[in-house]
């Protein structure tokens, strides 16, 4: 007797979804809810972590930094090619700088030392000085391809879109956006297992010409204070606290290239999906552009654009009534959380007038809340304002490609997203 799709699918274990699956990454949606509903805490038989799924349990783990430290090595992160990061790690030491743990990588109270000078750097008024300029890329970029009547959205815009903005503020200059997301990829990659070994040190030569590149930069802005991230980074009063190192401005640099790139091109990818997808939705900002900004929340909300991010248990501790010893790696998995349905009711519809959309933690949330998120909504926002302005008929041109997705463990990335349309 042959066995109904549905039998087939009542019949999948936990253990047989993975994310390395292409299939599955593209679209993780039914694994995590199959993860919030039956185990919340699934320990991953092919890396022994931790994935964490509910919107509550990952804000409890948010709130206490002293069982869940972010002060993970990238060796650690990249444990099962150890001897790799090794060398990657030595080619920096040895022609560049080699890494040191800031920002991200640290808890309270370590973790002010930087945060204070993000925070001082990243502010509102930064991003509302930044907006014309915004504008100004979002209508350029959209000029290059408009009279065409189709492009590849990603490529053409979703990546350049977020680097030519960085670029700016990191003293790289318009032009050079691409060898920019040549450095963030390098920089990104050798951690994440799907990154084949040969590339590693590949990569690593790559880190260390963006930091001789940012080192140039660095000096020059000392000299010569402009109004950009960078000369704010290198001048800003570092009070009773000794002046930033060059090993820790090089990590900062990391941080800030890798926090804002792809996972802004993701962002702004999948909004535009989304609305391929979901063609009321679309009529719905047609007929009223007020639910922009709720659009963008519900976009971060559905199709979040990091999956999940690391931290690691520092002694024996129970979430949801399951133990995790000490020393295990934790994914605080967003993209799931986000979905969580005791949070967002029909939290698998797409919903742009969704009342709580903005509860989503995509950005993250406590100490370690990511301080480019108004920017990337900016940038999202100014996005779409343009495009349903001067598009109309949007529509997918040709299928996507089978694998939809980048492949990576912890973000989630187009390939491409062809399109075309007609202009108003
Ligand atoms: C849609 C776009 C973005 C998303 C979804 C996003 C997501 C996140 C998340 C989830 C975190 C928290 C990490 C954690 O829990 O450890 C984070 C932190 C961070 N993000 Fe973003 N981010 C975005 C855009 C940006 C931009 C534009 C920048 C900078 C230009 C940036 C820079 C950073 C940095 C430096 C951190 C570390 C903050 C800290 O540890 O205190 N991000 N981001």
């Amino acid at each position: 007797m042959s066995t109904q799709p549905d039998e087939q699918e009542a019949e999948k274990r936990l253990e047989d979804y993975s994310l390395l699956d292409p299939q599955v990454h593209a679209c993780p949606y039914e694994f995590f809810q199959r993860l919030r509903n039956e185990c919340p805490v699934y320990r991953m038989p092919e890396t022994g972590t931790y994935m964490i799924t509910r919107y509550e349990d990952i804000r409890a783990i948010k709130r206490n930094p002293a069982d869940f430290t972010s002060n993970i090595t990238v060796q650690e992160r990249g444990k099962d090619r150890i001897e790799l990061m090794k060398e990657h790690d030595a080619i920096l030491a040895k022609y560049g700088w080699d890494n040191v743990q800031t920002l991200q990588r640290t808890d309270p109270p370590q973790h002010n030392r930087w945060r204070q000078l993000i925070d001082r750097t990243f502010t509102a008024s930064r991003v509302r000085e930044l907006k014309p300029h915004i504008d100004a890329m979002v209508h350029e970029l959209i000029d290059e391809w408009i009279d065409d009547g189709e492009c590849e959205f990603v490529s053409q815009y979703a990546i350049p879109l977020p680097c030519k903005v960085i670029a700016g503020q990191l003293g790289v200059g318009d032009t050079d956006f691409w060898k920019l997301k040549a450095w963030s990829d390098a920089m990104l990659e050798p951690a994440s297992p799907t990154c084949p070994p040969e590339k590693v040190t590949e990569h690593a030569h790559s880190v260390v010409e963006s930091q001789h590149h940012f080192y140039k930069v660095f000096e020059d802005r000392r000299k010569q204070p402009q109004n950009d991230i960078m000369s704010a980074l290198v001048n800003t009063d570092m009070g009773d606290e000794p002046p930033l190192t060059m090993h820790e401005l090089q990590n900062l640099m990391n941080q800030l290239l890798t926090g804002g790139n792809e996972t802004t091109t993701s962002a702004i990818s999948h909004a535009m999906w989304n609305l391929l997808k979901f063609p009321d939705q679309m009529a719905r900002l047609r007929e009223d552009q007020s639910w922009l900004k709720n659009f963008v929340e519900e976009t971060l909300r559905f199709e979040t654009p990091v999956l999940g991010l690391a931290r690691k248990t520092t002694r024996d501790v129970e979430v949801s009534g399951t133990p995790i010893p000490e020393g295990s790696m934790v994914v605080l998995t967003y993209a799931a959380a986000n979905r969580d349905e005791d949070k967002f009711d029909d939290g698998e519809d797409f919903d742009v007038t969704r009342k709580n959309a903005g509860a989503h933690i995509a950005f993250g949330m406590g100490a370690h809340f990511c301080p480019g998120a108004m920017l990337a909504r900016q940038e999202i926002l100014s996005t779409f304002e343009a495009l349903l302005d001067r598009l109309d008929k949007i529509e997918i041109a040709r299928p996507l490609p089978d694998e939809t997705h980048q492949r990576s463990v912890f973000l989630h990335q187009m390939k491409e997203l062809p399109i075309k349309f007609t202009t108003r």
